[in-house]
């Protein structure tokens, strides 16, 4: 976060606040987010990624990606500085329902909306729903006839960029579950699919997500010239006008000082420039030019929040020819922090309770669950004199932690602690054995 420093006596501050305080006051682990740093990374998309669009297309709006985090009081501070909101589960929705979220200003995504998530987002008035299958065209259409209303669509597209992401978190390419194709023609099938329901439903627009923690700009150039490309087709096809483009999200942020992410403003000034020479080169009206959207959650939340824990027990293991590897045991892991074992992501941290001049020792950073792959950070050099009852901060835990975690082995989930000007508050509270237990009918 941006607010983090020291203290006299040598105790990482978030938000102003402590981390010993912050420990004994709401327990650890604790997600602590600093509310400052999220505001204003949610700005310099507002303004810095949409400045460069505004002679281009007018205007460029940001939807915040829920997914990467949600809570209410997330959802208010999005609305506060005048981004637009991603959800893609009724559950999202209803957390941006919950915080009076403004209907025209979300979105709805998901390959597999069930129809109570559509009617539930057709009664709600959401801004636009991106429709991912033939199947689902028809079942909106339904939805919307039932409602009495015209449901905005986006059509997701598969525009065959190969992201350099891991694995499991690029979705431009062929071969996986999301969106239309480019090839075969799929994708313009699927807009005549929506024009052929004009009584329910509205094309507005085309939609594209090449995958997610990406730096290379040219797979979102890629994008870009394919989705222009089918937007003027589509247009020409059927005579009609088409209000948006996304780009989706996966600006990749910094884990560790090995990567640079690049700045909202450069980003928006390189996509804008792309998009202008795009729709300059089809020669259509520069009136009739779609806006261009995207959808940063990393982006926005991932910096934002450290998590602390607590050091519990200290391992050395013997690895042979002279090496010996140092395992730190904190009291969460895998289920507050899934990541470093399901991407092999890479985290830092650092000891956060108090100052030490001992030798660095490389550790291993692990949790209490009962896995031999439940680690939070692979390598990190921690001092020597590290011991049981000192605090451990590891940031870059805002994005896709608390809301991937889990309760394995029983674990109630930490809390969300939000921070700022040197005061806390709980926006998400701990979990207890007994909320777990609540669920159990016997
Ligand atoms: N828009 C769509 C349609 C998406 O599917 C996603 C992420 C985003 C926007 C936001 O992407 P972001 O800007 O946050 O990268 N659990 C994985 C990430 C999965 C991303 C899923 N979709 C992780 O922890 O790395």
């Amino acid at each position: 976060p941006s607010t983090i420093g020291r203290d006299a006596d040598g105790r990482l501050t978030v938000g102003g606040v402590d981390v010993v305080t912050l420990a004994r006051e709401f327990g650890t682990p604790a997600y602590v987010l600093d509310e400052e740093d999220f505001r204003m990374r949610a700005r310099a998309f507002r303004d810095g990624f949409a400045a460069p669009f505004e002679p281009v297309s007018g205007r460029a709006d940001i939807y915040y990606a829920g997914k990467a985090f949600l809570c209410t009081a997330v959802a208010r501070w999005v609305a506060e500085e005048g981004l637009c909101l991603d959800v893609c589960s009724g559950g999202e929705l209803a957390v941006a329902q919950r915080a009076g979220f403004p209907a025209e200003r979300i979105g709805l995504h998901g390959n597999n909306k069930s129809v109570a998530e559509l009617e539930q987002a057709v009664s709600y008035g959401v801004g636009r729903i991106v429709v991912d299958s033939f199947e689902e065209i028809e079942r909106l259409a339904d939805v919307a006839r039932r409602h009495g209303a015209v449901a905005p669509v986006m059509i997701r597209v598969t525009v065959g960029v190969e992201a350099h992401t891991h694995e499991f978190i690029a979705t431009g390419h062929e071969d996986q579950k999301f969106g239309f194709s480019l090839q075969n023609g799929q994708a313009a099938q699927a807009a005549r699919a929506v024009l052929r329901h004009s009584d329910a439903l509205r094309l507005g627009g085309l939609h594209s997500h090449i995958g997610s923690q990406i730096f290379d700009t040219g797979g979102f150039e890629l994008a870009a010239r394919r989705l222009v490309q089918l937007h003027a087709a589509v247009c020409a096809e059927h005579g009609i006008a088409m209000e948006e483009i996304d780009l989706g999200g996966g600006f990749g942020i910094a884990y560790t000082s090995q990567h640079t992410p690049m700045a909202p403003g450069e980003l928006g000034a390189q996509l804008a420039d792309l998009v202008e020479r795009e729709f300059t080169a089809i020669g259509d009206d520069p009136s009739s030019w779609p806006r261009v959207s995207v959808e940063p959650g990393r982006a926005i939340v991932g910096p934002s929040t450290v998590t602390l824990y607590e050091v519990g027990t200290i391992k050395e293991v013997d690895l042979g020819d002279g090496h010996a590897r140092t395992y730190v045991s904190v009291d969460g892991g895998m289920s507050d922090n899934v990541r470093t074992a399901l991407y092999e992501a890479d985290y830092s941290c650092t000891l956060a309770s108090r100052r030490s001049d001992a030798a660095p020792r490389l550790s291993r950073v692990v949790g209490k669950h009962c896995e031999s792959g439940d680690i939070v950070v692979l390598d990190e050099y921690l001092p020597a004199d590290l011991r049981p009852g000192d605090l451990i901060a590891v940031p870059g835990t805002g994005a896709y932690c608390r809301a991937l975690s889990s309760q394995y082995n029983h674990t109630p989930r930490p809390p969300v602690i939000a921070v700022r000007d040197g005061s806390a508050r709980v926006l998400v509270r701990r979990e207890t054995v007994d909320d777990l237990l609540a669920l159990d009918l016997g």
